[in-house]
């Protein structure tokens, strides 16, 4: 029987899939399992204003147990409760929830997890990361008042590593990674280097993003545009870490509707920001070494001519997938 932990980190593996697309939202993931530990729904948070992650794994618990395909035509958090509520069976009282993070217990754009948790009456919910947001605490303790067997704590640092950059926003501090794309031989100069899964991928990060910083040498050599047009997303604001003043404006970036571009010698304006991405090559990576903790790597299995990248030293990886043919990696910098 698999333990609380190997639960957990199914949760976490599941969350970290969505790492910065759900922000402001935290990344959250959920497992619901029976009695054997064996699991019967996973889910995460996919985006803000989305079902939660517990929602999506009771919806995919509610479908291994029923066959009732109803509910996969409910994508609705208000429309997911609604019908788990009515239509549960007491079929999960006997069913245990790993949840990274404790269950909201508030009104937001969806309703509270809960409540819901409490009325499908799961037997035993095992949390996690406490939620320290004032809006939405006190999930874990109210549920533990209606008699739900809850524990807190489990693979607690893991968890609460998935929550660094809502931890960041809920401090007013920035959260801040490095966007690399590397050839199998670690080249990252020449142009197009990963596959459109992984560009599109890009698109939808800098559309949660409020801020990107791009070298100088990187807006002379690519003129890019750096916006979120594979996904129809928003671009965010451009920040030119430069010695020099003056760039070209006939570049594409320059034009793009609802951006602020800032062409600075400094990084102060990161600050004002809360999701900020940075993009660049070997200099900018250079220049960031000491700055920087989080590390967003898209690999592709080709090879590729060109100088092969130092990159820094200390990262570990936190999390990896495959996207496409490629992979894509996060790292945290351990100093
Ligand atoms: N694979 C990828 O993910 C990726 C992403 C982006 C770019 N690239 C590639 O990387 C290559 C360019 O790389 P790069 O490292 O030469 O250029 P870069 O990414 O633009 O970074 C270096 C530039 O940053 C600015 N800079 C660095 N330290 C600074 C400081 N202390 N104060 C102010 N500005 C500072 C300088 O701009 P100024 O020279 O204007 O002063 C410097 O030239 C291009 O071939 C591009 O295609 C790859």
């Amino acid at each position: 029987m698999p333990s609380d932990a190997s639960l957990m980190q199914k949760a976490l593996d599941a969350a970290w899939r969505y790492q910065v697309l759900t922000f402001p939202n935290p990344a959250v993931g959920a497992v619901v399992s029976n009695d054997a530990g064996e699991i019967l729904g996973m889910g995460a948070h996919h985006k803000a204003g989305t079902p939660h992650a517990e929602v999506l794994a009771l919806k995919e618990a509610y479908l291994t147990l029923t066959h009732d395909t109803r509910i996969e035509a409910l994508s609705d958090s208000m429309a997911l409760h609604l019908f788990l509520k009515e239509n549960h069976q007491d079929l999960f009282s006997h069913l245990s929830l790993h949840v990274t993070l404790e269950p909201c217990h508030h009104f937001g754009k969806t309703p509270p997890c809960s409540s819901l948790i409490e009325a499908l009456g799961i037997k035993r919910v095992v949390i996690g990361s406490y939620d320290e947001s004032l809006s939405a605490k006190g999930g874990g303790a109210y549920l533990q008042s209606r008699g739900v067997d809850v524990s807190f704590g489990c693979l607690k640092e893991a968890c609460d590593t998935l929550l660094t950059p809502f931890t960041c926003k809920e401090k007013k501090e920035p959260f801040i990674f490095y966007k690399l794309a590397l050839s199998a031989n670690n080249v990252a100069t020449g142009g197009t280097i990963t596959s459109l899964e992984s560009r599109t991928m890009v698109h939808r990060l800098r559309d949660c993003c409020d801020l990107m910083v791009i070298g100088g040498n990187t807006v002379r050599v690519d003129r890019p545009t750096l916006d979120a047009r594979l996904c129809e997303g928003k671009a965010p604001d451009i920040l030119i870490y430069s010695h020099h003043k003056i760039f070209d404006k006939s570049i594409s970036l320059f034009h793009v509707p609802n951006r602020h571009v800032f062409v600075d010698a400094t990084l102060e304006k990161i600050n004002a920001y809360s999701m900020v991405m940075i993009e660049g090559g070997a200099g900018m990576l250079e220049a960031m070494e000491s700055k920087v903790e989080w590390y967003l790597i898209f690999r592709s299995p080709y090879t590729k001519e060109g100088e092969e990248i130092k990159l820094p030293k200390g990262l570990q990886e936190v999390f990896s997938q495959t996207i496409g043919e490629d992979t894509m990696s996060w790292y945290r910098r351990v100093w």
